[in-house]
């Protein structure tokens, strides 16, 4: 189980900070319980990962209420509406236990529906005779502007870095892992308050050779803030000026290393007419190959940088002289044919469906923390993730789509039986 799903506070006094926020909706619904809440629904707003939907799921469990949980982005459907509506209606009889209804990322709400818009919510607010929580990360989108107004509204506050060092260190105890102290500053420093990330990361980091160290972080985060199309880093890193320029364009797309290589390796021609230094740009690929080869076999990550810099800068400065130049940048036949065969969407979407069911949370929740974690073990470290593939009852075809370029690995191991051996 992800450690962002395994490690959620299941009682409130897990929570870390957001004193104010535990007291405040405690006490509204405290209210309930006295038979005039002043208002019928919370609107809990704040960055993500501060802990939105962990409150309200750890106050729900503490205070022994039912919770009833959608995702604001899964209400779209009529069913969907119709069976909020009607959970929000019911009165809990004598002893049935007292029920909470917690309607996650409003912010994600289309402000144009009807159906599963702000109006449908509104309309069940009214009609509600359970609390209604909802979280947002930004409160003040115009289109809340109705919610906000029939709601208290509470305020959670960003995270400060002692606080996620807190949490990761707990969580580097119940899994008995050996982590440094520095290591944990630097997630908790890179990770800008957002609990989620910065637990990500130390699974991921974790999940490379075992323990946690500096080094390995700063690997693990050159994988992060992929901002780019792949044709804009190919333009910035052979257009760059500097080296850093290269470093920084290298890792700002979702390609993994291996994708990044190709597209490399089928623009070099076109964008160095001079065949000495198309042939110094070749060397440079070929070098980053060698020590991703190397890295793959030894895990020995410190490469990594060694790696990123002939593919990048190595690339790049394999110019003489500077011209500025423009290149039509195409989609390399390898990559384009993968493309189209993995229909990623649906992959993604089936993927979402499944791990739901099994870690009982949202689809949204997967997509955006799981699935994005998922490929970086995926590409990265194949029996790990054929751990993963296996505990999760993965099919072959998500196996292949999550691994991409390292499908074949990861499915080697998966399709062993499973063997009593030692471990590691
Ligand atoms: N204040 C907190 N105390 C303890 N754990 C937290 C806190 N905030 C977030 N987390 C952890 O970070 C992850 C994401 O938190 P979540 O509640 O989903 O954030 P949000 O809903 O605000 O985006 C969860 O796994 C949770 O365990
Ligand atoms: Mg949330």
């Amino acid at each position: 189980m992800p450690w962002i799903i395994k490690y959620r506070p299941k009682h409130v006094d897990e929570v870390v900070n957001q004193d104010k926020a535990k007291q405040a909706l405690l006490e509204w619904l405290k209210s309930w319980d006295q038979g005039a809440p002043g208002k019928k629904s919370v609107l809990l707003h704040g960055p993500p990962g501060c802990g939105k939907t962990s409150l309200v799921e750890a106050v729900a469990r503490t205070l022994g209420y039912e919770l009833f949980e959608m995702n604001a982005s899964d209400s779209r459907r009529k069913e969907d509406i119709e069976r909020l509506a009607k959970v929000a209606s019911q009165t809990s009889g004598l002893r049935a236990r007292r029920k909470v209804i917690l309607l996650d990322e409003v912010d994600g709400l289309d402000p144009r529906a009807d159906l599963g818009g702000v109006e449908a919510i509104l309309e069940v607010i009214r009609n509600t005779r359970n609390p209604i929580v909802m979280t947002a990360n930004n409160p003040y989108r115009e289109h809340l502007k109705p919610l906000r107004d029939v709601s208290e509204v509470i305020a959670m506050d960003r995270l400060r870095e002692t606080d996620v060092v807190t949490v990761l260190k707990r969580i580097c105890q119940a899994e008995k892992l050996q982590c440094d102290q520095e290591a944990l500053k630097e997630i908790a420093k890179r990770s800008e308050g957002d609990l989620r990330s910065a637990i990500n990361d130390l699974e991921a980091a974790a999940a490379f050779d075992g323990r946690v160290t500096l080094e390995t972080v700063k690997a693990i985060s050159t994988y992060r803030n992929r901002v780019y199309a792949p044709w804009e880093a190919l333009r910035k890193i052979f257009s760059s000026k500097y080296v850093f320029q290269a470093r920084e364009a290298i890792t700002s797309t979702d390609l993994t290393p291996d994708e990044m290589k190709t597209w490399i390796n089928e623009h070099i021609p076109s964008w160095y007419d001079n065949p000495e230094e198309a042939w110094r740009a070749y060397e440079a690929l070929s070098r980053a190959d060698q020590y991703f080869g190397r890295i793959v076999k030894t895990q020995n990550w410190d490469l990594l940088s060694y790696a990123l810099d002939m593919m990048g800068p190595g690339v790049a400065f394999a110019r003489k002289t500077y011209k500025g130049k423009f290149v039509a940048f195409k989609m390399p036949e390898r990559i384009k044919l993968l493309a189209e065969t993995r229909k990623s969407r649906e992959y993604r979407e089936a993927l979402a469906e499944h791990l739901a069911k099994r870690l009982l949370t949202s689809k949204a929740a997967i997509k955006s923390d799981v699935i994005p974690y998922l490929r970086i073990i995926f590409t990265s470290n194949p029996k790990y993730a054929a751990g993963i593939a296996k505990a999760y009852g993965l099919t072959e075809e998500l196996v292949t789509w999550l691994a991409g370029p390292r499908a074949k690995e990861v499915l080697s191991y998966f399709k062993k039986p499973a063997r009593k051996s030692k471990s590691t």
